[in-house]
């Protein structure tokens, strides 16, 4: 299972070490969560800060994005480097349009839904799309509880895919740790968003990396893991 870490928690008084440990570690993308205290309640930052992120790794960035109108800074995203860029059906009206600007500009297309969001928002876009993130918190905030229900969803959503034939990456974002990658995992998210279970006071970033892959290889079909040494 890929990962996908949250600078969201990590120490922004040194983020570019922090990110430089993450890919030391191992993972396999950077993820940016924008808030614009409108769409979630909280602010964080936008393309500069992106852009800043792009200077320090070679792993590719995705920016998730959870802010009205996102259309307005898919150009400064793009330019920023960040390779995918992940929009909230809850904010885009006119969704296969947004998706086609998205195509036109040469980046991969992500579109997520917040926790109660009926799974009939996404279904038609599936084919259309190179991610699909189901959120098991409600956006807006770091270290929240995985809602349990999740789970479900996440099973759904993979059999959504199946059934339209879509290699297109399941991803999921929020409340990721070592005693629940696995229901994810066994749900058939192929990506996980993690923030506080890797960037945290407790662990380094490499032992935090490490404890998340051990949990993921202990899960039910491990078929595709390495058997631990
Ligand atoms: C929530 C964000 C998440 C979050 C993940 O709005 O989209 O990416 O920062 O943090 P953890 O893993 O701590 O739940
Ligand atoms: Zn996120």
């Amino acid at each position: 299972m890929k990962l996908s870490p949250s600078i969201y928690t990590a120490d922004f008084g040194r983020l570019g070490e922090q990110i430089r440990e993450a890919e030391a570690a191992g993972v396999d993308w950077i993820h940016l969560d924008i808030m614009d205290g409108r769409f979630v309640p909280n602010i964080t930052f936008g393309p500069l800060v992106a852009a800043a992120v792009r200077r320090y790794t070679r792993l590719p960035c995705e920016a998730h994005l959870m802010i009205l109108e996102p259309e307005r800074y898919f150009a400064d995203f793009k330019q920023a480097g960040v390779s995918r860029l992940i929009v909230h059906v809850e904010t885009c009206p006119h969704l296969y349009s947004t998706i086609q600007t998205l195509r036109q500009m040469d980046v991969q297309v992500g579109i997520t839904l917040n926790p109660l969001t009926p799974l009939c928002m996404i279904e038609e876009a599936l084919p259309l799309v190179d991610l699909v993130l189901v959120m098991t918190v409600e956006p807006g905030f770091g270290g929240q509880r995985y809602i349990p229900s999740s789970t479900q969803r996440i099973a759904a959503v993979r059999q959504m895919l199946d059934r339209v034939g879509s290699s297109a990456e399941l991803e999921v974002d929020g409340g990721i740790n070592i005693h629940t990658i696995c229901d994810v995992r066994d749900a058939g998210a192929t990506i996980a968003v993690v923030g506080s279970a890797v960037f945290n006071d407790k662990y380094s970033v490499a032992e935090s990396v490490n404890m998340l892959r051990a949990a993921a290889r202990r899960c039910s079909n491990e078929d595709d893991q390495a058997p631990l040494s």
